[in-house]
């Protein structure tokens, strides 16, 4: 796309509620529930985001002309800025080849990409398009084989740094899904048809590349256990995960490894004890326990209880270079968002990672302005 056309789109589409409303547009709405939901009454979804609007600033001002720095340094690794794309399930419903749109994206600005067990593509093919920014998020599978094999695919595709998601002790009851008609493996029905006629540009996308399904679990099927990939990846890889799993996994995996989803401050006193690299303070953007605080209510007990002894990342509300702002003053390092990505590739395809990059990255700078903050370290509330 030519420079000008570029700059008009970012212009007509300057935050990442534009892109969410443009891909609601584009997708079916199955794949917009599936992407949008929390679960019961979505109040813990509700809840993420108001408590994050709710934190405040007292800016500081003449300090001359400022040009923030917003790199950061984490597990050893320099990034551009202090922020990186979350996991997310299911990923090529939203989007064929969103993952790899979204590896591109991270490379291209230096960010990490972190690639789901359930995403729809595999580490062997993800892997060397994200080289050394690529993460692979872990769902613990029951059987040893299976995850020592996973790890090792992970590692053999390039992905150094393991995530393991801790917070889906078992299946949430995501009453928008079940409503929407959702299927796993999604299938053609009559309604997923009358849906996609009404989303020709997501229908054609999908086509060139059939239905999605979950590529890296498929290996460990039977033949004839296909069709029941869904119940047979819940068997595998459903609430297994437990503080003996976890140093196991540990000892087995060579790189660096973080620890997904918790709130409490004596699982992250524990996660410390089995000496995770680092632990992502989230509540699985409110997909899973409608009863749970806002990830940011719980993450200063985490920052107070750890006191520097692991690495501290956030995730769940956050949408603008402003939250991620906030999150920095509540004492994260750093911060993974899923839907304000997946919005982009929705909303506008191929291009679609890169203008939710630039959306973050200008509004972080510009709200560092405004407080006067000229490097991450100086980012506080007054
Ligand atoms: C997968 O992790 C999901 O939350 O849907």
């Amino acid at each position: 796309m030519d420079e000008a056309k570029w700059k008009k789109r970012l212009e007509q589409y300057p935050a990442i509620a534009d892109l969410e409303a443009r891909a609601r547009r584009r997708i079916p709405h199955v794949a917009w529930e599936y992407l949008a939901m929390g679960t019961g009454d979505d109040r813990a979804l509700a809840r993420n985001r108001e408590k994050l609007a709710d934190i405040t600033f007292l800016p500081r001002l003449l300090r001359e002309p400022l040009e923030p720095d917003m790199r950061t340094t984490l597990l050893g690794q320099t990034f551009n800025a202090p922020f990186g794309v979350a996991p997310v399930g299911l990923t090529g419903l939203m989007w064929p080849r969103a993952e790899q749109i979204l590896a591109q994206t991270a490379v291209k600005y230096h960010i990490p990409y972190c690639l789901s067990t359930v995403a729809t593509q595999t580490p062997e093919t993800i892997g060397p398009l994200a080289g050394d920014v690529g993460w692979f998020q872990l769902y613990p599978p029951r059987e040893t084989a299976v995850r020592t094999d996973l790890l090792r695919r992970a590692w053999d595709s390039g992905f150094k740094t393991m995530l393991v998601t801790a917070d889906v002790p078992g299946p949430s009851r995501r009453e928008r899904a079940s409503r929407a008609g959702m299927r796993m493996p999604p299938r053609i029905t009559p309604s997923l048809i009358w849906q996609g006629m009404q989303r020709p540009a997501w229908s054609m996308a999908t086509l060139r590349e059939g239905l999605p399904s979950l590529k890296t679990m498929e290996k460990y099927a039977q033949s004839g256990e296909t069709a029941e990939l869904a119940s047979f990846v819940r068997q595998k890889i459903g609430g297994t995960l437990s503080w003996d799993y976890l140093r196991e996994v540990r000892d087995q995996w060579p790189g660096r490894l973080l620890l997904k989803g918790l709130l409490h401050p004596a699982d992250a006193e524990e996660a410390v004890a089995v000496g995770v690299d680092g632990i992502v303070v989230s509540n699985h953007g409110a997909r899973q326990f409608d009863g749970a605080p806002a990830a940011i209510e719980a993450l200063p007990a985490i920052v107070a209880q750890v006191r520097g002894r692991t690495h501290i990342l956030f995730d769940s509300g956050v949408r603008s270079g402003l939250d991620i702002m906030r999150a920095l003053a509540l004492g994260a390092e750093f911060v993974l968002m899923g839907r304000p990505f997946m919005f982009g590739v929705a909303a506008f395809g191929d291009d679609g990672g890169d203008h939710a990059a630039e959306i973050l990255l200008a509004d972080l700078k510009t709200n560092m302005i405004q407080c006067g903050f000229a490097t991450l370290a100086d980012i506080r509330l007054a």
